[in-house]
């Protein structure tokens, strides 16, 4: 070998192990986080974690902590995974959050039934939210630094979602869970989490939210903005005034499970209520061979411009979690339409970095 060719190739190498990552780019703004899916937790999807290693300082449970799967039966939990993915997060040295504790979807059957199907009294479901609260946070007391405590409770019309928490507790089973949540962890974050926060419907109800339990001296220190966006929507403007309007309450916000999707929504306003769910047609999974060069480059100025929005109100963000690390990991491939395509995150199928991934790096600096 030349003395040249040894020149470039160390001078290569020395460039690729300084990229610039993620993290380091955020490190006084906010952190950056991903969820993890159980290839990842289980340590099979090692590309993966290799890019959480490099780029991220915040993991979240992307399924193993819903009730469905960490409380199965009344008296049975299942830690396997979510033991696995603690442990991940504190040798990694990650800010780990929990998701979600209170939530209709993804519902363990028996939560709110009796043994015949019908609602149980007020009384026994306060017992079991408390004795699931409990179990769950006091387990991961000091590790887990954040919870999403309920996620979803509130429409875009700003009333209260009809789940079986509502019908049986109506709106007390909000705080009810913040102060289970805080009892079992007085130093955890307590975070509420939804998607669509722009409807100015739900804005205004997720902020009473906020003054009602601060009223009560209950705490909460976040609110979740999701974040699953598309191409059409919402505005900047939009996303931005509800970053304004939670920070005048004195609550940090949060993105929570950000994601762009780059497909054609089958209707507008979906957002990700679980419940959506449209037959597949072609027209709706137009990119199987590859985005256009022009769709690219639309989908990256998006991004940024999203970017560059969180970094514009960094003193009000605490957080930034992508939901997934690689295209090939997300839920939009089959949300809500299954068995699409879709290039929704930072890293490609390949597990290669975007090139938006530099942008918004280049972003951060300035
Ligand atoms: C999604 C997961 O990503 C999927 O793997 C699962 O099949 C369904 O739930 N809002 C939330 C997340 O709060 O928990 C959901 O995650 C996406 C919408």
């Amino acid at each position: 070998m030349t003395g040249i060719a040894i020149i470039l190739i160390a001078c290569s190498n020395t460039e690729s192990k300084e990229k610039p990552t993620l993290k380091e780019a955020f490190k006084n703004k906010f952190l950056i986080g991903a969820a993890l899916n159980t290839g990842e937790i289980s340590g099979k999807d090692t590309a993966g974690l290799r890019i959480l290693a490099t780029h991220f300082n915040s993991i979240v449970a992307e399924n193993c902590m819903k009730s469905e799967v960490i409380h199965p039966l009344e008296d049975q939990f299942n830690f396997t995974l979510s033991d696995q993915f603690v442990d991940l997060g504190e040798k990694q040295d990650m800010f780990i959050i929990g998701h979600a504790l209170i939530w209709h979807s993804q519902l363990s059957p028996w939560f709110c039934v009796d043994e015949n199907g019908e609602n149980v009294s007020a009384d026994v479901l306060k017992e079991r939210m408390k004795t699931h609260i409990n179990t769950i946070v006091g387990r991961y007391k000091g590790r887990i630094k954040g919870w999403d405590v309920v996620n979803e409770a509130i429409l875009e019309d700003g009333s209260y979602r009809k789940s079986k928490f509502y019908e049986i507790l109506g709106e007390e089973f909000i705080p009810l869970a913040f102060q289970y949540a805080q009892e079992a962890d007085p130093d955890a974050e307590l975070y509420y989490n939804d998607y669509n926060e722009w409807y100015p419907g739900r804005r205004e109800t997720v902020t009473r939210l906020i003054r009602t339990l601060k009223e009560r001296g209950i705490r909460i220190d976040a609110i979740g903005m999701q974040g699953h966006l598309g191409m059409d929507s919402p505005t900047l403007e939009e996303y931005e005034e509800t970053i304004l309007a939670y920070n005048k309450e004195g609550v940090n916000v949060m993105v929570t499970e950000f994601d762009l999707s780059i497909l054609p929504f089958p209707k507008a306003g979906i957002g990700a209520d679980l419940s959506a769910n449209f037959d597949y047609q072609k027209e709706l999974n137009p990119y199987t061979e590859g985005v256009p060069a022009s769709i690219q480059e639309a989908w990256n100025a998006r991004m940024l411009s999203f970017f560059r929005l969180f970094i514009k109100h960094a003193d009000k963000i605490s957080r930034v979690t992508m939901w997934g690390i690689t295209d090939q990991d997300s839920w939009k491939n089959d949300f809500p339409v299954r068995g699409r395509k879709d290039y929704p995150l930072l890293f490609d199928r390949d597990n290669q970095e975007k090139p938006v991934v530099q942008m918004i790096i280049n972003e951060a600096k300035q």
